[in-house]
């Protein structure tokens, strides 16, 4: 197999697709596929097939030409490229609204991610129960982080507060933050932020409109 350990050139749009290319092919095989090719691919996900064999050759040779991807194989060799061949831990920050409904959602670990703890710095909502996790004090947050050895952290605290709040992950050795608050977060250039800002993707979209 080629080495697919390293490839910090490939532009991070071309990444960003390939958790979709992972998500139908999931679908794929649920649905008893077991071979498919970078046309059909390209039908579910609505994109173009050359698109999906230029994506792919970043990486390398994916099955013979004219005989299709092997389901099983394209999802094994993705989960490599994106290191998901094991299991990420992940704390959720912030208790509130948003942070309850990520404890609550079922959906990380057969994915290749796994929430082990949820933190809060407001006393009446550390010690309650947020989804199936006791809301932790922030206060033990980096400690947690060290004695883990986490990674990945989903921040969901108000704005004015996320930068502080995001200093302390980095301090513990977070590396990656996704983040829910609608500001831009200020990292070292080893720390690689996500953000979800449901507004930016509405205002985009009213481009479109009229
Ligand atoms: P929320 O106010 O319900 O919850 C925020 C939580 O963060 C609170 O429990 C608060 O105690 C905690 N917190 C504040 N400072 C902290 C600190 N230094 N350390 C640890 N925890 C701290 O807010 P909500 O609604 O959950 O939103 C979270 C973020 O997501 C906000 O930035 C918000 O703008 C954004 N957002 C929320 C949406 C929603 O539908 N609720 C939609 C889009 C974005």
């Amino acid at each position: 197999m080629a080495s697919v350990t390293n490839h910090k050139n490939v532009p991070d749009i071309v990444v960003g697709r390939l958790p979709l290319y992972l998500r139908a092919l999931g679908a794929m095989q649920a649905a008893g596929k077991q071979v498919t090719s970078s046309q059909e691919l390209a039908d579910w996900l609505g994109i173009s097939s050359a698109q999906i064999r230029k994506d792919l050759s970043h990486f390398g040779e994916f099955g013979k030409q004219g005989t299709g991807y092997s389901v099983v194989m394209l999802q094994e060799r993705l989960r490599h490229i994106l290191h998901l061949n094991r299991e990420w831990p992940v704390i959720v920050v912030g208790a509130g609204n948003i942070g309850s409904a990520i404890a609550r959602y079922s959906g990380f670990e057969r994915r290749g991610f796994r929430v082990l703890g949820v933190f809060d710095n407001d006393p009446g909502k550390i010690g309650a129960q947020a989804g199936p996790f006791v809301v932790q004090d922030a206060a033990r947050m980096i400690e947690f982080i060290r004695e883990r050895d986490i990674r990945h952290a989903m921040l969901a605290v108000p704005a004015e507060h996320a930068q502080s709040v995001t200093d302390t992950l980095v301090e513990a050795g977070i590396i990656a933050i996704l983040n829910y608050a609608p500001i831009n977060l200020i990292v070292p250039p080893h720390v690689h932020v996500e953000s979800i800002d449901p507004v930016v993707h509405l205002q985009k979209m009213t481009f479109y409109i009229v």
